[in-house]
């Protein structure tokens, strides 16, 4: 049998990759928005709507989600590259990257943007702590389609914004995985058990 390098590993698990979406949320005020490819449908119960996400802790979105149980997953269409650029490349720590971006409140409170392929608002219903991350299960409570109003084009995938990237993007984006997996691999043993309770109370 050949033996794999962690590269060639890696390269392997990321065929089980999610489409590229957009995670929005809101807590006190202050909304968000990322970019998240660990996204996956998490019920086969048509009427128990589920979806599940990783969010690693450094992020911004991480804390809003936690702190206020909800986010709205957003599927983009296979042309908003810009959007992917604008949510996923910087932190909304220093700056509202909601700014300029069409959005409305949900019925949940957090950011529907109005240009996507579909949204799903969530509420979470349990954590999973995975170390550097979080796992987020979340039901999905309302469901629409864009501005369209019906499903147009294609689902943006993560092997299609690899591929067709602006190539001015691309070191940039590569340094942020590699900073990314380096925080990663720090925390990613120190797993701790965390029991979701719900929201505590406001
Ligand atoms: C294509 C792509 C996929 C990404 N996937 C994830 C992911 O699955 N989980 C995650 O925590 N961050 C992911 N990120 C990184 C976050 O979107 C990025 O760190 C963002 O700046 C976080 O913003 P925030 O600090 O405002 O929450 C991804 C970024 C890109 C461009």
């Amino acid at each position: 049998m050949p033996i794999l390098q962690p590269d060639q590993i890696y390269q392997l698990l990321r065929n089980l990759t999610s489409p590229v979406v957009a995670i929005t949320s809101e807590r006190g005020g202050t909304r968000n928005g990322m970019i998240a490819d660990s996204a996956v449908r998490a019920s086969i119960v048509p009427a128990i709507p589920r979806v599940s996400v990783y969010i690693h802790k450094f992020n911004y979105s991480h804390d809003l989600i936690f702190e206020s149980g909800r986010f709205v997953l957003h599927l983009l269409r296979d042309d908003q590259f810009e959007l992917i650029h604008r949510l996923g490349f910087a932190s909304g720590r220093a700056r509202d990257k909601l700014a300029g971006v069409p959005h409305r409140p949900g019925a949940l409170g957090a950011p529907v943007l109005d240009d996507c392929y579909a949204h799903f608002e969530c509420r979470v219903a349990n954590v999973m702590d995975t170390g550097s991350s979080t796992c987020f299960l979340g039901d999905v409570v309302e469901v629409g389609h864009g501005a369209a109003g019906r499903a147009v084009g294609s689902v943006m995938t993560a092997g299609h914004f690899r591929a067709n990237m602006p190539a001015e993007w691309r070191a940039e984006y590569e340094a942020l995985l590699r900073a990314a997996q380096a925080h990663a691999a720090e925390r990613s043993r120190d797993i701790q058990p965390v029991v979701w309770r719900g929201l505590k109370p406001q």
